[in-house]
């Protein structure tokens, strides 16, 4: 075991008092043990806040297994206090693809009932290396790509289990990924680099949720904001939002530091590599490491070199040095920290209620991709508004009729 067990207790400890939302939940899954019983397989980033959401299952009841949702955003520290608490967890940072895959597959051999999945890799292999769906009652999903890629299952009648799509509910996507993205990505891209961002022309790939918070928050501290997408209407917003909106070919020469978030492939390639500044930094922070591509970089390259922990310098056949973050995976966790504790208590809040609800409610679902049940959204609203300090209005009897009424404005 290479991580330290102290500092990983201390790690969680720090989180799990920062998450009072989700704390609240797992001292209410105590008392009544909702998964009581339930073996649940995660394939989730492995870092203290997912510790904390491990233990809140296992409080709930579950025979609990987890592995890593990437092979560089685990914390060792963190396995080796959840395997102390005796949570079979197998993830090492830096882990190779084939024990990546062998964490995974082991995760499906347990026969789990209930998945929580982060992109969507072991509800893939739990429909390709299964000819049914075994005991599975269903599996929750935390990001946008894994999100695409049940929406692509259950398009093709393919799907075998109810999956709720935990990335869509509000309480997720408003806060996880356009605050939690926007300082979690710069949070690594600091940490890799301890460069200036002011006065920086930032390229900023993708516009969705993600991209809106990188992008302000870039802007908030300085720097040039150019944005690139595919999608009409995510241009115009952006481009109403202040920032410049060119297609990557024209934005590229001008970029000091390059970030995708679009979750698609090859955004930064080949054709591209040629045009970029001497210096320009890449990054990405789609979920997979297909956005900049490595590999292209590697083979229009001359040569290349560790240069800084989570930074690799590539020198071109132009001459021109750039540098790739993270091997162009996911920079927030494998530089950062992943998002910040009081958004990660938002989003395994809902994980764990919507895992409580497929342990409950399974057998009334189809197999199909579902939304977060608005009760539960509201539920995590509800308790949020205590956890960060905020008291709000409530509408009178009166205002309630109103609200309702054909009449209004009389
Ligand atoms: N920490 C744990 N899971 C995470 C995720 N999906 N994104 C960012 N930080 C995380």
């Amino acid at each position: 075991m290479v991580g330290d067990r102290t500092a990983g207790e201390r790690k969680i400890a720090w989180a799990q008092s920062h998450m009072p939302v989700l704390g609240s939940t797992r001292a209410r899954f105590e008392r009544e043990h909702p998964l009581q019983g339930r073996t649940l397989s995660a394939v989730l980033h492995v870092e203290a806040k997912t510790a904390v959401l491990a233990l809140a299952l296992r409080a709930a009841g579950a025979d609990v297994h987890l592995a890593a949702g990437n092979p560089l955003s685990t914390d060792d520290d963190v396995v080796a206090s959840l395997v102390a608490e005796g949570i079979d967890t197998r993830a090492r940072k830096g882990e190779s693809t084939a024990e990546y895959t062998a964490a995974v597959q082991a995760l499906l051999q347990f026969d789990p009932e209930l998945i929580i999945d982060d992109g969507c890799d072991l509800v893939a292999l739990a429909h390709t290396a299964r000819a049914d769906r075994g005991r599975i009652l269903g599996s929750t999903e935390e990001t946008t790509t894994g999100v695409h890629r049940l929406r692509a299952l259950e398009a093709t009648g393919k799907l075998r289990f109810p999956a709720i799509n935990v990335n869509d509910a509000q309480m997720k996507h408003l806060f996880d990924n356009r605050f939690g993205g926007g300082q979690s990505i710069l949070d690594g891209i600091f940490s890799a680099t301890n460069l200036l961002i002011a006065g920086r022309t930032c390229v900023v790939a993708g516009y969705g949720w993600s991209g809106q918070g990188l992008a302000s928050r870039l802007r908030g501290i300085g720097g040039e904001v150019i944005v690139t997408e595919v999608d009409p209407v995510r241009a115009l917003e952006a481009r109403l939002e202040g920032f410049r909106v060119l297609p990557m070919k024209e934005a590229a020469p001008a970029a000091d530091l390059i970030v995708t978030v679009t979750g698609m492939r090859e955004v930064v390639a080949e054709e591209h590599f040629g045009l970029l500044k001497d210096g320009c930094l890449l990054a990405n922070a789609g979920h997979f490491d297909v956005e900049v591509s490595r590999e292209a970089l590697l083979r229009s390259s001359v040569s290349h070199r560790t240069v800084r922990p989570q930074v690799e310098e590539f020198v071109l056949a132009n001459g021109r040095k750039v540098y790739l973050l993270s091997e162009g995976r996911l920079v927030n966790l494998a530089a950062g920290q992943g998002h910040p504790v009081e958004i990660m208590d938002l989003s395994f809040a809902l994980q764990a209620l919507s895992t409580e609800h497929l342990a409950l409610h399974a057998a009334q679902l189809q197999p199909k991709v579902y939304r977060v049940p608005p009760e539960i959204d509201r539920r995590v609203a509800e308790a949020a508004l205590p956890a960060f300090g905020i008291r709000i209005d409530r509408w009178t009897d009166r205002q309630r009729e109103y609200a309702t009424s054909w009449e209004m404005g009389t």
